[in-house]
């Protein structure tokens, strides 16, 4: 049988490192309340000229989470035959992110495609690489999770509860196609769109012509919104139920899990999950408080360092779990 192994994985973060004391400079919060609410420490975030645009690209983040990944793997970049990019922020409006590294890598007309699934994004990614790869659609998939999120936040004390979460980074992985008895064993993925309000961005929007207008920038409508308790609470059920699901899917249990990778949200969701599954704690991991939540990059990023620190070895069964806007959750089994 034909399975998708990840055989690469790279991450790149900016060098900027935003701390709390920083943040609480500009805003009217303090390290005390984000280090307890949340867990987060510092994050970094794009350097910007004095236009206030970034030095880099969202495209070149994953670019360069990309070359790492492909120089991982030890593969020929022009054998990569899909590229899937999950973000929330996109450069521009439309074309996404895709196509972008198509360019920068010079992948020589590789497919390329975005998925807007927020924080689930890799997660979606994964599963949709490994459909992709039993389907004889390709070989050699690139999914990449990368974020802007700093010049997209309400930097003013209307948006203090969003501002002290989020963060830029890129991860990636590559994908192949192999017989052996490794790869993505089993995916989930849901969503509940009823809540699509409780955890998103108004603006840009294509039902208002010219997608903004003065008013909707006055009341702040193209900065990301959140009810943040019941995203919480959603989040701390839906990952227990996912991670559930796909261990079910796969015919294991937790006790064969060598490491839990969820989506770095907040360390009190990540400690209430790994509590509830009864998990020692070494088999969790997270760098929330040094990156903050990166969003679809968050997954990707803490793989990559997975796979650096050596916590993850061949045969290893492994679980990636996210929630996020939509609202939008899911969960993949991965055998290293
Ligand atoms: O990636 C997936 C998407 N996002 C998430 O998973 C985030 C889910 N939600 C959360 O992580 C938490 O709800 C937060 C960290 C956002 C907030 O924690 P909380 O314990 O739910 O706090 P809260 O929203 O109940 O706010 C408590 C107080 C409020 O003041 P009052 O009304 O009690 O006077 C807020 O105005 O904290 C205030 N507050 C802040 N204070 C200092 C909100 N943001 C801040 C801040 N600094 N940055």
């Amino acid at each position: 049988m034909t399975r998708a192994a990840i055989t690469g994985t790279g991450f790149w973060v900016p060098e900027r490192v935003v701390t709390n004391d920083d943040l609480a400079a500009i805003i009217d919060t303090s390290d005390e309340w984000i280090t307890e609410r949340s867990g987060i420490r510092e994050r970094r975030w794009l350097e910007r000229d004095a236009d206030g645009r970034t030095l880099i690209s969202g495209a070149e983040m994953g670019a360069r989470a990309a070359r790492e990944a492909i120089a991982a793997a030890g593969i020929d970049k022009d054998t990569i035959d899909q590229v899937i990019y999950a973000t929330l922020n996109p450069d521009v409006f439309f074309p996404g992110n895709g196509v972008f590294i198509e360019h920068l890598l010079e992948l020589n007309t590789a497919g390329a495609m975005d998925i807007r699934n927020q924080c689930t994004g890799f997660v979606y990614g994964l599963a949709a690489a490994d459909g992709f790869i039993q389907s004889g659609l390709a070989r050699t998939v690139l999914v990449i999770g990368g974020e802007i999120q700093s010049t997209a936040l309400d930097l003013t004390d209307r948006g203090r509860d969003m501002a002290v979460l989020f963060a830029d980074g890129a991860g990636a992985a590559i994908l192949q196609a192999t017989d052996e008895d490794r790869g993505i064993l089993a995916s989930v993925l849901h969503s509940q769109g009823r809540y699509a309000r409780d955890l998103f961005a108004e603006a840009p929007v294509a039902t208002v012509t010219g997608r903004m207008n003065a008013a909707m920038i006055e009341e702040g409508r193209h900065y990301p919104r959140m009810n943040g308790k019941m995203v919480f609470q959603h989040a701390t059920r839906r990952f227990g139920e996912a991670i559930d699901e796909v261990l079910k899917k796969g015919g294991v249990t937790i006790d064969d899990v060598a490491l839990l990778i969820p989506h770095q949200a907040n360390q009190r969701i990540t400690d209430a999950v790994t509590a509830r599954l009864g998990l020692p704690v070494e088999r969790v991991f997270s760098n929330i408080a040094r990156y903050g939540n990166t969003t679809a990059a968050s997954i990707p990023i803490a793989l990559a360092e997975a796979v650096r620190a050596g916590r993850v070895q061949r045969g290893d069964l492994i679980v990636t779990v996210a929630f996020g806007s939509g609202f939008t959750w899911g969960a993949n089994l991965i055998k290293w």
